[in-house]
């Protein structure tokens, strides 16, 4: 029986991942390799909204294919390719761009917090079309699934709608695709302002553990991290946020119930769970580091991958393209 498509895009914003994105998005897309016909797309076009400078974008989009290889995305079984090198993504982008209001694209969240943030001056027009390219990845592939964070609900609803609203103005051309909402289970937080969601974008990297850090530097922040009053290690996210959250970060890596954890803690203190806590997350952690160097090391196999993963997907999204262009009245080259 031919396995249900998943599809899932990450940005390359960044030299390395950090435990959020692995625990909250890039291990179950690992799981889904086994059931699903999996599509991994680093999405280095949406990077571009971000003015990230060129050297650190080239960086970090090998980076960003090197961790999901090392992580467990594996070649053979799922197909794994850079954004850029497909360019039908721009080209379903147009289109897409061409069937979207205007309207409809200002009641974007995502948009409305970011150009808040900076001014309308300092807005780029791409961050506006940002969903809109994100639409085209979906649909060129058209997947029945998209495994993502919560955060992308918004942009999930406007794929499929754009994607209805082309069938039924053009012709049936695309599969209305599902958000795959994963599962919030790890949540991970700051380790320094554990209310807060563990991102990039936090105003320090002290509350950050990044995958490609020492083993050292983030035993440190781990043991640094916030606790909170009282000395018992207990699952509590209102009034132990520290705590739950550290908890958390054990039983993802560990596979151990919060519970075992909190009774092997019974009347030790806060020190002793950190320095577990730091135990288990580096022992994770150490042999994808390494993987990853290795992979970087050797960027002729690397690129050798990713060529391999940008053909699979060329070959499903021209089509698709060809079909929407008849679709549309543009005509053939001949
Ligand atoms: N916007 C997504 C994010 O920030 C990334 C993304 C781009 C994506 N294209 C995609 C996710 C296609 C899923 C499918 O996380």
């Amino acid at each position: 029986m031919n396995k249900a498509r998943a599809l899932s895009g990450i940005q390359p914003t960044s030299g390395s991942f950090h435990l959020g994105n692995y625990l909250g998005a890039v291990r179950q897309w690992v799981a889904l390799q086994e059931s699903h016909d999996t599509y991994y797309c680093v999405v280095d076009l949406h990077a571009l909204t971000a003015g990230i400078e060129p050297a650190k974008l080239a960086e970090a989009t090998l980076a960003s294919a090197a961790q999901l290889i090392a992580l467990g995305i594996d070649p053979n079984k799922s197909t794994l390719f850079i954004q850029s090198h497909v360019p039908a993504h721009n080209q379903l982008g147009w289109i897409m761009e061409c069937i979207t209001g205007f309207g409809e694209a200002s009641r974007m969240t995502q948009f409305k917090d970011k150009s808040a943030k900076s001014g309308s001056d300092r807005t780029v027009v791409g961050l506006f079309t940002y969903p809109m390219l994100q639409a085209a990845d979906i649909l060129l592939y058209q997947p029945q699934y998209v495994p993502v964070g919560e955060d992308q609900r918004q942009h999930i609803e406007l794929t499929r709608d754009l994607a209805g609203r082309f069938n039924s103005t053009y012709k049936e051309t695309f599969r209305i695709p599902e958000g795959y909402i994963l599962k919030a289970g790890a949540k991970i937080f700051d380790l320094q302002e554990p209310t807060a969601k563990m991102s990039k974008s936090s105003s320090s990297t002290a509350g950050l553990i990044e995958l490609l850090d020492s083993a050292g530097a983030n035993t440190k922040k781990i043991k640094s991290a916030t606790t909170d009053d009282g000395r018992e290690v207990k699952f509590d996210e209102v009034k132990k946020p520290g705590i739950s959250n550290l908890l958390t970060i054990h039983s993802a890596f560990s596979g151990q119930s919060i519970s075992a954890i909190e009774a092997d803690f019974d009347g030790k203190g806060y020190g002793d769970f950190k320095a577990a806590v730091a135990d288990v997350v580096t022992a994770h952690l150490d042999p994808i580091r390494e993987r990853t160097n290795e992979l970087l090391q050797d960027k002729g196999e690397l690129t050798r991958l990713l060529k391999i993963g940008s053909e699979k997907a060329a070959a499903v999204a021209d089509e698709t393209v060809r079909k929407v262009y008849d679709a549309v009245g543009l005509i053939p080259r001949g």
